[in-house]
C-alpha cells in the first residue's frame, strides 16, 4: 500500500478526552486508516487542548522522525481551539494545498467545512497534518488527502 511501512503518529487534541471524561474514537479511527494504507503507526497520544502540549507532542513525533503526524481535533472557532495555531509555530514551511483540498472535499459534505482551521506544513522531513476533531469530520478529511500525501512523502524523503 502507499505509506510503504513509513511511520506515522497521531495525536488526538481534545480537554475531555485527556481527562479521560469520554473515550477517543477519533485517534483509533486515524490509525486504523493509516494502517490500512500501510503505515507504521506509533500508539496515539491524547494531549489537552493546551498549545504548549500540543507543541511539544509533535515536536516529539518529529524528534522521533515520524514521516507523517496527524492531529485530531482543536481545529474550530471555540477558544480553547489553538492546534493550528501550535502546528503552525513548530512548521518550517506549510502546506496550504492540503488543507485546501480537505476542505473543498469536506464542503460536498457540510457547509460547516468552511470553520474548520487545520493546517499542514514541513518540518524537517516530516509533514504535519490537522484534522477536525469528530471521528466522522477526521476520517473524511484524511480520505480527501491520502492518495498526494504518499506521493508528498515520496519526494520529502
Ligand atoms: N469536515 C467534514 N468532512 N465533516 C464534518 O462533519 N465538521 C465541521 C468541520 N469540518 C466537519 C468537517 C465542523 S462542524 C467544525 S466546527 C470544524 O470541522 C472544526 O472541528 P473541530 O473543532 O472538532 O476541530
Amino acid at each position: 500500500a502507499d505509506g510503504r511501512g513509513r511511520a506515522a503518529a497521531v495525536i488526538t487534541v481534545s480537554d475531555r478526552a485527556a481527562r479521560g471524561t469520554y473515550a477517543d474514537a477519533s485517534g483509533p479511527a486515524l490509525a486504523d486508516l493509516l494502517e490500512g494504507r500501510g503505515y507504521a503507526v506509533a500508539p496515539v497520544r491524547v494531549v489537552p487542548d493546551e498549545r504548549a502540549l500540543i507543541e511539544e507532542a509533535i515536536r516529539d513525533a518529529v524528534a522521533q522522525d515520524m514521516a507523517l503526524v496527524l492531529t485530531t481535533g482543536g481545529t474550530g472557532f471555540s477558544s480553547r481551539d489553538v492546534t493550528p495555531e501550535a502546528t503552525t509555530a513548530v512548521c518550517e514551511r506549510l502546506a496550504p494545498g492540503i488543507p485546501e483540498a480537505m476542505r473543498t472535499a469536506s464542503a460536498a459534505i457540510t457547509e460547516r467545512a468552511c470553520l474548520s482551521r487545520e493546517v499542514a506544513g514541513i518540518c524537517g522531513r516530516t509533514l504535519i497534518v490537522n484534522l477536525p476533531g469528530s471521528p466522522k469530520a477526521a476520517v473524511e478529511n484524511l480520505e480527501a488527502v491520502i492518495s498526494p500525501i504518499a506521493h508528498g512523502l515520496e519526494i520529502l524523503r
